[in-house]
């Protein structure tokens, strides 16, 4: 799989997350939101790992979501989300949403990585976004162990 830039870049963004955001979620279902939301006020980044047993699936829907200006040209300009599903080196497909539209996932691994990157002063809300799981026993390739 071609996927080693994405993972490269991730793995940069890791090693330099905000502390104070950087989140697990391990409860079968959950909602969580961005720090001080809906008032927005930092630069950086913020990392939100939700990590399930085997066999989990996870359907994330977003109960809120302002991050930036808008996709152009299919690129977001300013600020952005990605949700990576699964982990190194196991990622099956990273999403990359900004503004105001972004999609509802249902997970192929019980692993999702929510990165909240902020380029500018953002001003916009953040988001808030709610999970839940269930046991899938037949399509589900690969599994990823939790550490
Ligand atoms: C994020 O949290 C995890 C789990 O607590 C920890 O292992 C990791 O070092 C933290 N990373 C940062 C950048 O704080
Ligand atoms: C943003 O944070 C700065 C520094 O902490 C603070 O002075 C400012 O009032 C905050 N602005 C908003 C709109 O919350
Ligand atoms: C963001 O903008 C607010 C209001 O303009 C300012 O008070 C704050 O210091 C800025 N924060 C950063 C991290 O630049
Ligand atoms: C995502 O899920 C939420 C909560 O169920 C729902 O309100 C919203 O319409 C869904 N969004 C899309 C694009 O399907």
């Amino acid at each position: 799989m071609a996927v080693t830039l994405p993972l490269l870049v991730l793995f940069v963004l890791f090693s330099n997350a905000n502390a104070a955001c950087n989140k697990s979620f391990t409860l079968s279902s959950d909602t969580f939101a961005t720090e001080n939301f809906p008032n927005r006020n930092f630069t950086g980044y913020c990392h939100y790992q939700i990590k399930l047993p085997f066999r989990r699936a996870i359907d994330l829907q977003w109960l809120a979501f302002d991050v930036g200006s808008p996709k152009v040209n299919s690129k977001c300009p300013d600020n952005y989300v990605t949700v990576s599903d699964g982990a190194f080196p196991q990622i099956q497909h990273t999403y990359t949403f900004c503004g105001k539209q972004p999609q509802n996932i249902t997970s192929k691994t019980n692993i999702l990585s929510i990165i909240l990157y902020v380029n500018s002063n953002c001003s916009h809300q953040g988001f808030r976004v709610k999970y839940t799981s269930r046991i899938e026993l037949s399509t589900f390739t690969p599994n990823v162990k939790v550490a």
